[in-house]
C-alpha cells in the first residue's frame, strides 16, 4: 500500500513539474510555496539566500549609501536626510547611479535560491532578469510621506498570468517596518473586477501595464471579502507575487530600515530579439529597467536634486559585477542571435 502511494505521488509530481504554472486556479498541488502562490497570488520563499550572505549584501548596500560621502552614517539615524543621500523616492526606490548593476545587485540576482524559485514556476532555466530598482526605505521625515498606491502591474486588457514579480528582503522586516502589502486572492478575481469596473474612470498611469485601484475599486475588493496583508520577512527571504495581485508598499513607522532588491525573471522565450537587443543596450549603458525582464521600459542614470542634475550622478557601478556563466545568461545577451 505504501509503495503504491509513493509511486502515485511520484507520477503526480512528475506531471506537475513538466509544465509552467498557470496560476488560474487549475494548477496541481506542489506541496510547497507554489501552492500559496496559486491560491493567494503571492508567496514567501523562506531563506532563499542564506542569512550570512543576506547580511553581507545589506552591509554592501549600507556601504554604497555611505560611499557618496555626503555624511550618511548607518549608525546615526540623525544623518538620514536627502542632502546626505543619493536620490531615493518616498517609496524607497533608488533608480539611478547605476545601482541596479552594482556587484551586490547582480550577486543577489544570481543566487540559486532566488533564480531557482522562478525556474520552478516557469519550468525552465532559460530565464532573463529585470534590472529593477533597489529599495532603501529609511526612517525619515525629510521627504513627503509615502501614500498607499494600491495597484496591479499589468494591463487589464492583457489578462491571465503574465508576470511574477519578486523582491529579496535583506533586513528584519516586521509588521511595522514598512514593505509589501498584498491583497490575497485578488489575482483570480482580476477578470471579474475589470469586467465590473469597465466604466470606472482610470487613475492616470505612465504605462498601460499599471492599473491603480480607485476608492470604488477598493470597495469592490472589500465587498468580495478580500483583505490586505502586510508581508513580513527575515533577511534572505524572497517574496513573489503575481502582477495581477493588488499590492503597494508602506513606509516604516519604526527605526528599522528596510532594504530590498527587486528581482523579476521571465522565460527568455517570452522575449523577442528586439527586446533582447534593447536589454543589452541597457546593460551596456549600466541603466535600469522596470520590473519587466524584457526591458519593456529602460531608464537613465540622470537623477535630479532640487530640480537640477545631481552632481553626484554616476554612469557606472562603483563595484562592477563579476558574473558566472549562469548569471550572465540572465542578461539575455547570450540569447541574441548573430544575424540580428
Ligand atoms: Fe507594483
Amino acid at each position: 500500500m505504501i509503495s503504491t502511494t509513493t509511486k502515485t505521488a511520484a507520477v503526480t509530481l512528475k506531471a506537475v513539474e513538466s509544465e509552467r504554472m498557470r496560476v488560474d486556479g487549475s494548477d496541481a498541488k506542489y506541496g510547497d510555496w507554489r501552492d500559496d502562490l496559486a491560491k493567494d497570488g503571492y508567496a514567501v520563499i523562506k531563506g532563499a539566500i542564506p542569512k550570512e550572505r543576506a547580511d553581507k549584501y545589506a552591509d554592501q548596500m549600507y556601504s554604497w549609501l555611505e560611499g557618496f560621502n555626503l555624511g550618511f552614517d548607518r549608525n546615526d539615524l540623525a544623518t538620514v536626510h536627502k542632502d546626505r543621500l543619493p536620490h531615493i523616492t518616498e517609496k524607497g526606490m533608488c533608480l539611478h547611479y547605476a545601482v541596479t548593476h552594482e556587484d551586490f545587485a547582480w550577486a543577489i540576482r544570481g543566487e540559486s535560491g532566488v533564480v531557482g524559485a522562478f525556474e520552478k514556476v516557469y519550468n525552465t532555466k532559460d530565464l532573463i532578469v529585470s534590472f529593477d530598482a533597489i529599495n532603501f526605505t529609511l526612517p525619515r521625515s525629510d521627504i513627503p510621506e509615502n501614500k498607499p498606491w494600491p495597484h496591479q502591474d499589468q494591463d487589464p486588457a492583457k489578462p491571465g498570468f503574465r508576470c511574477l514579480q519578486g523582491l529579496v528582503n535583506l533586513l528584519p522586516n516586521g509588521p511595522d517596518d514598512g514593505g509589501l502589502i498584498v491583497c490575497p486572492g485578488g489575482h483570480l478575481l482580476s477578470d471579474e473586477f475589470h469586467h465590473d469596473m469597465a466604466d470606472e474612470e482610470r487613475i492616470p498611469a505612465w504605462t498601460p501595464e499599471w492599473y491603480g485601484f480607485t476608492e470604488n475599486g477598493m470597495k469592490w475588493l472589500e465587498e468580495k471579502g478580500l483583505e490586505w496583508v502586510k508581508v513580513c520577512a527575515d533577511p534572505g527571504d524572497l517574496l513573489v507575487w503575481d502582477s495581477r495581485t493588488p499590492h503597494y508598499n508602506l513606509s516604516s513607522t519604526t527605526n528599522q530600515p528596510r532594504f530590498a532588491a527587486y528581482t523579476c525573471y521571465m522565460p527568455v522565450a517570452d522575449a523577442t530579439q528586439e527586446d533582447l537587443l534593447r536589454k543589452k543596450e541597457a546593460f551596456d549603458k549600466w541603466v535600469g529597467t522596470t520590473h519587466w525582464p524584457n526591458a519593456r521600459h529602460t531608464g537613465s542614470n540622470i537623477a535630479k536634486r532640487e530640480g537640477e542634475e545631481d552632481p553626484h550622478n554616476r554612469t557606472e557601478p562603483v563595484n562592477k559585477p563579476v558574473m558566472d556563466e549562469r548569471t550572465f545568461r540572465l542578461t539575455g545577451i547570450p540569447y541574441i542571435k548573430e544575424s540580428t
